[in-house]
């Protein structure tokens, strides 16, 4: 009798379900009939797996950890374009043969519907566990008025954050401020700090309270704390050393009783690091550190929000959307939101705006989720600009380039501020170097 070849797919299949097998340098050399309906289509033979997972997206936690050779276990979205569905779940086992590492096996499964593990917290949902693990240092601290210092990209909620911890404190009754150190020149931003006393300056026809003032008895939330002129950070330091403010022009200390978060999307160390923050400051403003994901790193989130949205937007729309699309998720989901939660939230009020009918489609979302849905990474529409290299980058050409190089058209369309837009240019390199903190109405 002919020899015949094993099924070697029904036997992975019933061992294992969706699989995929890697050799040693990453690249699929086989995959089951029940990968490729899970993962929307065919799995196709010699792609490097990182690459085909993961895109080009710049934080690839899965991709990064296979090629480190470390096991993975994580959330992926769902590869195949228009396949629709939620992320999927991987989980990587190394294969040996004796001490060699001859590849690995992949095995898929539906990401846990959102529902599963989601949280609240004032206003925050999420089903992320290094959110979760977040939202419990949060109410740990919060109790203590030690100083908390919030990092995280625009949009992904560093003041919802800051509101949580006054929330959560004893001083939940007092008052919330917040007060943006990137929006203001530095001279007014130091008499909104710490007020200002009659004739200080031409025009301070009274004396003015600053915000340390205002939130006497609550918590004072100095967002974007990096950018803080340094003369502006050495009267800060000494605030909150001796628990009491000068305003401008004036002489005696007023005592304060305030709460501080700071907030930013630097690493300060880093700012201190290039001499633009002092040492002594960030301990003070970094007792208690934590960091805010952003939004592409946790894919389930993404499902979740639409789920939590949805219905907000249902609320004061003309529109009442059933459902969204699977398509339309998916692409949401492949999506990497350089704007966070906030262009999440714009992204759906657009879609809202544009298309009509119960079922949110594909066709609603604007075209710079899709465009980047279709090619991830690399547009035509970036043509021409050798940096716009990053995906983040090349949706910003895309964005100025469709709003004729008007900055705050563009962050419209973006779903930032114009004051965002301009700092994300600037770290991107698509700006001319400004010329930083030199001049009061820089
Ligand atoms: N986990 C979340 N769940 C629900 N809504 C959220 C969540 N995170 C952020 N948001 C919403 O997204 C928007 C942006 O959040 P927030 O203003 O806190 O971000 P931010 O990090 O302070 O942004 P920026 O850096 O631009 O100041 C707000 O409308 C906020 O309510
Ligand atoms: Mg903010």
């Amino acid at each position: 009798m002919k020899h015949r070849e094993p099924p070697w797919d029904a036997a992975l299949t019933a061992a294992a379900g969706a699989c995929v097998l890697l050799d040693a340098d990453l690249r699929v050399r086989f995959a089951t009939d029940a990968a490729a309906r899970l993962l929307g289509g065919p799995v196709p033979v010699g792609i490097s797996a990182p690459a085909w997972l993961c895109g080009d997206r710049p934080k690839r936690p899965i991709a990064e950890a296979l090629a480190a050779g470390r096991p993975v276990h994580g959330v992926v979205p769902r590869p195949s374009a228009g396949a629709g569905g939620r992320a999927l779940s991987v989980r990587s086992l190394p294969l040996h043969e004796g001490a060699r590492l001859v590849g690995w096996m992949l095995i898929f499964g539906e990401a846990a519907r959102p529902t599963d593990g989601e949280v609240q917290l004032f206003g925050m949902w999420t089903q992320d566990p290094s959110m979760k693990r977040m939202f419990h240092i949060l109410e740990k601290v919060a109790r203590d008025d030690v100083t908390v210092l919030v990092r995280g990209e625009t949009g992904s909620g560093k003041e919802l954050v800051a509101a949580a911890v006054h929330g959560l404190s004893s001083r939940s009754r007092g008052p919330f401020r917040a007060i943006n150190c990137a929006a203001l020149p530095g001279t007014l931003l130091e008499s909104e700090l710490f007020g200002h006393v009659k004739g200080a300056f031409t025009g301070a026809v009274r004396d003015m309270k600053g915000h340390f003032q205002l939130a006497h008895g609550g918590t004072l939330l100095l967002d974007e704390v990096a950018e803080l002129p340094l003369e502006l950070q050495a009267k800060l330091l000494r605030a909150i050393e001796t628990r009491a403010v000068v305003p401008v022009g004036g002489r005696e200390p007023i005592p304060i009783d305030v709460r501080i978060v700071s907030a930013t999307h630097r690493a300060l160390r880093a700012e201190v690091e290039a001499g633009r923050f002092r040492a002594d400051l960030m301990y003070r403003l970094r007792v208690i550190p934590v960091f805010l994901p952003p939004l592409r790193e946790r894919p389930g989130d993404v499902a979740l929000l639409v789920d939590k949205l949805v219905p907000e937007l249902n609320l004061r729309s003309r529109r009442a959307v059933a459902r969204v699309e699977p398509a339309a998720l998916a692409a949401l989901e492949r999506y990497d939101w350089p704007g966070n939660v906030r262009e999440l939230k714009n992204v759906l009020a657009y879609a809202f705006a544009i298309g009509d009918g119960p079922v949110l489609s594909l066709s609603d979302l604007p075209r710079d989720v899709l465009d980047a849905d279709a090619v991830t990474g690399s547009s035509p529409a970036a043509e021409g600009r050798a940096d716009a290299s990053s995906p983040e980058a090349a949706r910003i050409t895309r964005a100025l380039a469709r709003a004729t190089g008007n900055r705050e058209h563009a962050a419209r369309l973006l779903g930032v501020s114009r004051v965002t837009l301009w700092r994300r240019m600037r770290a991107l390199g698509l700006d001319e170097p400004a010329r930083r903190r030199s001049s009061p109405s820089a």
